[in-house]
């Protein structure tokens, strides 16, 4: 008979949240990314890095569908796995995961599983450093976004991005430390290296990975959505090729802003502004929505509602470039675009060549066709009263 070793490390995965900002209607945990749930996801990365100890928090009354997800996914493993019912506090179902532990664990990981993609090697980098003898450990991920302090409506000052950091999971510690820094919380923090150096230790990083987002809203779960399909798409069997995707988006605007008229990225001088919170470039909104559409990543007012203020007055390459960075987070690149605007103003024609040529440039190069129709006086575009733009556009694997 042979003897399977118990192992040392345990990883509490904490998935008993309601998820209230995602406000699906069902707890967080147990929303599809594809046929598989955010838990069942998350599990897989977690069956994929050096064996340990599973609990799995639970939402009440949803430990059966926990196990089943996490028995799934464990494959040959299921004798790692338990599930616990969490508390009402994220604090809380952590400490219902610790008294679960087996004995011989020394190394604890704590895992949002809400944090669904998070691949093996962080868990591996996470356990090497408890194992090199770190107290704890958090990957962490560089602040891209300019920071910015403020009073009530006001910014007041602009915060050095070199000296901050965004904390992932699974943040690993020693079991004694975690343990005695839990029995001692006081107050509620707001993840468990805070637990922890409020206890006095010392907390030390590794890499996290930039697919390890927490998905809270509804743009998170569209954007892990957008992310899991392509991977499909990748393992297609050899020789079977990964489908382009198309997609289909349409903008009007009305006339009637102020300035000048800003239409398929390009400036016009003399002619009548178009409204909207941004600069009402129907043409790139439109040519937004199809790429977005491609791509699964739902619509323009997931990414660029009017609640984003950078977006007020933006032009085409904004919303673009932002869009292209959408896609090749999402493992997809523009195969191209076609945009036909109806107008009776601006004539288009003439500047044709202009406009495919910036919004190509905005696009990465990838080629862009605008072509421009009235509507013999019919309808609103014909009466003058405003602008409407169809695309569709063409995206296909990054790799
Ligand atoms: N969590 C938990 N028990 C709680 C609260 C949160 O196990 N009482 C877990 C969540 O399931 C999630 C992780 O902690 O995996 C991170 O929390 P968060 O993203 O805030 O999830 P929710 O609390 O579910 O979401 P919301 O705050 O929007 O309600
Ligand atoms: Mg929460």
């Amino acid at each position: 008979m042979s003897i399977i070793p118990v192992p040392r490390v345990a990883v509490i995965v904490v998935a008993a949240g309601s998820g209230s900002r995602l406000a699906a209607g069902i707890p967080k945990a147990f929303v599809g990314l594809d046929d598989h749930t955010i838990l069942r996801h998350a599990l897989r990365g977690i069956f994929e890095a050096p064996p340990m100890q599973v609990i799995v928090v639970a939402p009440a009354g949803r430990e059966g569908d926990a196990l089943t997800d996490a028995e799934e996914a464990a494959a040959d493993r299921r004798d790692l796995v338990s599930v616990v019912t969490g508390g009402p506090s994220r604090q809380a179902s952590v400490a219902a995961g610790l008294a679960v532990l087996w004995g011989d664990v020394e190394y604890v990981l704590v895992h949002d599983a809400a944090r669904a993609l998070t691949p093996p090697d962080v868990f591996t980098r996470v356990i090497g450093a408890l194992e090199a003898g770190a107290a704890g450990v958090v990957p962490v991920m560089p602040v891209v976004d300019t920071i910015r302090q403020m009073e009530g409506d006001t910014i007041v000052g602009v915060v050095d991005r070199s000296s901050l950091t965004a904390a992932q999971t699974p943040q690993g510690f020693q079991r004694g430390i975690l343990e005695s820094a839990y029995a001692a919380a006081e107050d509620e923090y707001t993840d468990d290296a805070a637990v922890v150096a409020a206890a006095g230790h010392t907390i030390t990083t590794v890499a996290g990975d930039g697919v390890g987002f927490k998905i809270t809203t509804r743009a998170d779960l569209d954007r892990a959505r957008g992310l899991v399909r392509p991977l499909r798409h990748t393992s297609a069997p050899l020789g079977e090729p990964a489908l382009p995707r198309v997609g289909i988006g349409t903008d009007v605007h009305a006339f009637g802003g102020d300035g000048s008229l800003w239409l398929a990225g390009l400036e016009w001088p003399g002619e009548q502004a178009l409204s909207g919170h941004s600069d009402g470039d129907a043409v790139a909104h439109a040519i937004v929505d199809a790429l977005l559409a491609a791509s699964g990543l739902g619509d323009i007012g997931t990414h660029f509602g009017t609640d984003r203020p950078e977006y007020g007055g933006a032009h085409a390459e904004a919303f673009l470039g932002r869009t292209l960075a959408l896609l090749g987070e999402a493992g997809l690149r523009v195969g191209n675009v076609s945009v036909q605007v109806q107008a009776r103003r601006p004539r288009l024609a003439g500047r044709r060549a202009e406009a495919e040529a910036v919004l190509s440039r905005a696009l990465g190069g990838a080629p862009v066709s605008v072509s421009a129709t009235t509507t013999d006086g019919l309808g609103f575009t014909g009466a003058g009263e405003g602008v409407a733009a169809f695309a569709v556009a063409l995206v296909v694997p990054a790799r």
